[in-house]
């Protein structure tokens, strides 16, 4: 960014639970932010729902808080990058603006018979070489089959061409850029390649998998590069270029600035998904990742990763402050945890939505085993955070498998980055240092920065490279035989969860 003339990039960053605005400067630091919840609507058990008007009425006013905190106005803006939960799903009518159904988020299961009805002989591999992806109610495509043939009328009005369907960048996208009075309808191509129904070669939606889910063309966003000026902003952030979408994970990448063959930074948030740049051509999983669209500035080449997903890591801390009521606020299960010693025996594997990366098992249900009566509040406490670091091992393991390469440190970042006991217990189970860089909000970076690239505020992305700076980093203190009776504990729990809904 120039020094000379100062200009400030905003980000929205639409997440599973809640939407936050931050406006950056030209060096890249944080002016001003702004932050919002929104309901999770959970109709039965696995099915999670949001309301995508609510989600829309939440970005413009986190966009004018955060503009107001900064004391500026839409016009200071150079750009607006947007960053998303990945997945989810919106339909809704082009003439009215408004969604025909609740979006189905993705950890939703209530496409899983249908994945496995269009696995058929191949099984859940089917589509696997053209998209990167195993069929799971993870992705997109099947959530808009599902849709298409459960909401009255809606096929054929899609037939008709009177419905869209977006992930969230496409539905903020579209919004922004004046909605049903002429919003442009788009989605970026990280996006993209998490609804299964992209081919990861031709970057464009794959016709035979639209044939075989039954998804009629006439629904799709057209397909663009992750930093480009799709549109202007109309309503609140009027004038404003709409310049950067990636999907929240890849934000989170890009702005780690691993954007040599190789980097990896995982990032803890509902879930924790741990991403590897493996440079412009795909590489195929055998161990249960997921081949997947890094970033792709503008007409460059496509940046590809390997990518580690695992559903429920931070949303295993609020069930149970939420649902069991063990804790008040999220902040106090680290004193709790460290007020033992250990887990007790416990372990707690949070298989909420199935199993992802590397399982992909429809079928798990989360588990609690070791139990003994001498197990605590607090033992639960600290098995509730070691949950989320032996579910990245499992996911290291895989891309060691798959690569090679064994990984000599590890970019963090999120929320629970924040939780030092779980950084370091991440250290330990892991057996490599750990790091958090300095700007914690990697994803809004992320998206802001290519948002700033795509308008000529930053030269390119080496200059963020040039930022990235360490704040903290955790080194393994574990002894080796430690490790791994606690990780054949682990897993031994793990496949209690598999089987549970034959
Ligand atoms: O793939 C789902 C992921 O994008 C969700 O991220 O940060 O909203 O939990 P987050």
């Amino acid at each position: 960014m120039s020094d000379q003339n100062p200009r400030y990039v905003a980000a929205i960053d639409q997440g599973t639970t809640s939407t936050r605005c931050i406006v950056f400067d030209a060096h890249g630091r944080v002016v001003a932010s702004d932050r919002r919840e929104h309901r999770q609507i959970l109709p039965r058990p696995g099915w999670v729902e949001h309301d995508a008007t609510e989600i829309w009425a939440k970005v413009q006013a986190v966009a004018a808080g955060a503009l107001a905190r900064a004391g500026l106005r839409p016009g200071d803006l150079s750009a607006l990058g947007i960053t998303n939960q990945r997945e989810t799903t919106v339909l809704w009518d082009r003439a009215t603006g408004r969604p025909v159904h609740n979006a189905v988020v993705w950890q939703d299961t209530r496409t899983a018979a249908l994945c496995a009805e269009l696995g058929g002989a191949e099984g859940q591999d089917r589509f696997r070489e053209a998209t990167g992806l195993p069929l799971a109610s993870y992705f997109s495509g099947p959530k808009v089959a599902w849709l298409l043939d459960h909401v009255p009328g809606l096929r054929r009005r899609a037939e008709l061409g009177e419905i869209a369907f977006g992930t969230v960048d496409s539905w903020l996208v579209w919004n922004l850029t004046g909605g049903a009075a002429g919003g442009v309808h788009v989605t970026d191509v990280s996006n993209a390649s998490r609804t299964l129904l992209m081919n990861l070669d031709t970057l464009d939606w794959d016709p035979a998998i639209l044939a075989a889910m039954d998804i009629p063309e006439a629904v799709l966003p057209r397909i663009v590069s992750s930093a480009e000026v799709y549109g202007t902003a109309t309503g609140r952030l009027a004038g404003v270029p709409v310049a950067a979408a990636l999907g929240d994970q890849q934000a989170a990448l890009f702005g780690q600035a691993c954007f040599d063959v190789g980097e990896a930074k995982n990032t803890y948030g509902t879930g924790s998904f741990l991403l590897l740049n493996t440079g412009n051509r795909p590489v195929p999983s055998k161990n249960g990742l997921l081949t997947t669209v890094g970033y792709r500035l503008g007409a460059d080449r496509p940046v590809y990763c390997l990518e580690g997903s695992i559903a429920i890591t931070g949303a295993l801390v609020q069930w149970l402050r939420d649902q069991l009521g063990v804790i008040r606020t999220a902040a106090e299960i680290e004193p709790l945890a460290a007020s033992v010693p250990d887990n007790g025996g416990a372990y707690v594997v949070p298989a909420f939505s199935g199993l992802y990366a590397p399982y992909w098992r429809a079928d798990a249900r989360g588990v609690i085993t070791g139990l003994t009566g001498y197990v605590t509040r607090a033992h639960l406490a600290r098995a509730v955070l070691e949950a989320t670091s032996w579910q990245t091992r499992e996911v290291v393991d895989a891309m060691l498998q798959d690569s090679g390469v064994p990984l000599t440190s590890l970019k963090v970042d999120g929320g629970m980055t924040a939780n030092e006991l779980l950084m370091q217990h991440q250290a330990d189970v892991l057996g490599v240092p750990v790091t958090r860089p300095v700007v914690a909000e990697t994803t809004s970076l992320g998206a802001a920065c290519a948002a700033g690239l795509a308008t000529g505020v930053w030269d390119g992305p080496e200059a963020l490279r040039g930022r990235w700076e360490a704040d903290a980093t955790w080194t393994p203190r574990m002894d080796a035989a430690t490790r791994e009776r606690e990780y054949r504990r682990w897993r031994k729990a793990v496949e209690r969860t598999l089987g549970w809904m034959d």
